[in-house]
């Protein structure tokens, strides 16, 4: 088809994650323990750049447009690459995924772009592990401003990736808290990468189990619709919030996968996991260059393979997911 986006396994493309930075203010242990290191001649993608990728896809099908980073909200520009995205033609979901620490600031700018969605980590509901987890000890903070936003009538989804031996116990605190909140919370496995191999060894645990137990206490599975994100999702009539699973390293995972990520230097990743992008840069400096950057993404788009490494237990390329958001 000439306006899409397909690779050679049948696979549609509709939902675009695009990272505007490597620079996060915080320093999750799985992620970046160290912190990032700024460096003089960063060069991320500057707003004319990422009107220019936006439109390319748009054109291309692309639907839903993720804004992600390292953290997102660091760009001052952000509020105005929202707004400029929701003027794409095609393009109908605009949404941001945050470690939630600038929430309550933000909100309203957000809300004026036309934001459509948010999504924040939240990796522990006890104030202990929160902090020791992303270096940061801010839970009761982010609580209330995402029950500020519930309030404000945002469409929200908190992600914890689950740790063996820092979260592993708290599946009940996490019930309660969504009893009464209308948000869907998200349990992902965590992801082996080459910086955190050790980590992933003494940490990493399998969210089946915890999807088993749920599923035996009345959770039901929802279908998947075309534009679904990565997650197995549930519901449960007592309840006012859903559960999700993110099992990357389930047989099937790949099957479903319908998005592509653009990092913050420019580069097409065709998978979370390929060792290296392809840089698209040269054909970001002017709109009468998108038939080109069009092509250039559907030649690409034949390069995709149909599974990720990991699903063979091999480390993934990158060395965190900040530098490309996940
Ligand atoms: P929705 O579109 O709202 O469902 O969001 P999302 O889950 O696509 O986005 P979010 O940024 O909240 O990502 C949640 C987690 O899913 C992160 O840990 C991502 O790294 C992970 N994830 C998203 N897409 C993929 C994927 O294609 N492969 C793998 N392995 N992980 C993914
Ligand atoms: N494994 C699983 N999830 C990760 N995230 C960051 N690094 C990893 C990893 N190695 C999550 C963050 C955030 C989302 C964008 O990605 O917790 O919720
Ligand atoms: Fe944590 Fe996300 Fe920042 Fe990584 S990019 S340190 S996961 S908040």
């Amino acid at each position: 088809q000439p306006n899409s986006l397909q690779d050679s396994w049948g696979r549609q493309f509709r939902y675009l994650r695009l990272s505007l930075t490597d620079v996060c203010n915080m320093r999750c242990t799985y992620c970046l323990p160290d912190g990032y290191q700024r460096t003089h001649n960063e060069q991320f993608l500057t707003s004319a750049e990422v009107t220019n990728i936006v439109r390319a896809f748009a054109r291309l099908g692309t639907r839903k447009i993720r804004l992600t980073g390292g953290e997102p909200s660091l760009r001052q520009d952000l509020p105005q690459i929202i707004e400029d995205c929701k003027a794409t033609s095609g393009i109908t979901q605009v949404a941001v995924t945050t470690n939630g620490l600038k929430l309550a600031r933000l909100l309203d700018d957000w809300k004026a772009a036309g934001l459509d969605q948010i999504n924040i980590s939240v990796d522990s509901l006890t104030a202990d592990s929160f902090a020791l987890i992303t270096g940061h000890d801010r839970l009761s903070q982010l609580l209330g401003d995402i029950d500020q936003a519930l309030a404000d009538q945002w469409t929200l989804k908190v992600n914890a990736v689950l740790l063996r031996g820092q979260n592993d116990r708290e599946l009940p605190a996490f019930l309660n808290w969504l009893r009464d909140r209308p948000l869907t919370l998200r349990f992902i496995e965590l992801m082996r990468t080459n910086d955190n191999a050790d980590y992933y060894q003494q940490h990493h645990l399998r969210g089946a189990v915890w999807m088993q137990q749920l599923m035996q206490q009345g959770w039901q599975e929802l279908p998947r619709s075309e534009d679904s994100g990565p997650a197995r999702e549930f519901w449960h009539p007592n309840y006012a919030g859903r559960i999700g699973f993110i099992l990357p390293y389930a047989p099937s995972f790949c099957a479903s996968c319908n998005r592509l990520r653009v990092s913050a230097r420019g580069d097409l990743h065709l998978c979370l996991f390929t060792e290296q992008g392809h840089s698209l840069r040269d054909l970001l400096q002017s709109p009468e260059q998108l038939p080109q950057l069009q092509q250039r993404l559907q030649q690409l788009l034949h390069l995709k393979a149909e599974q990720h490494p990991l699903l063979l237990e091999q480390s993934g390329g990158n060395r965190h997911f900040a530098a490309i958001g996940g």
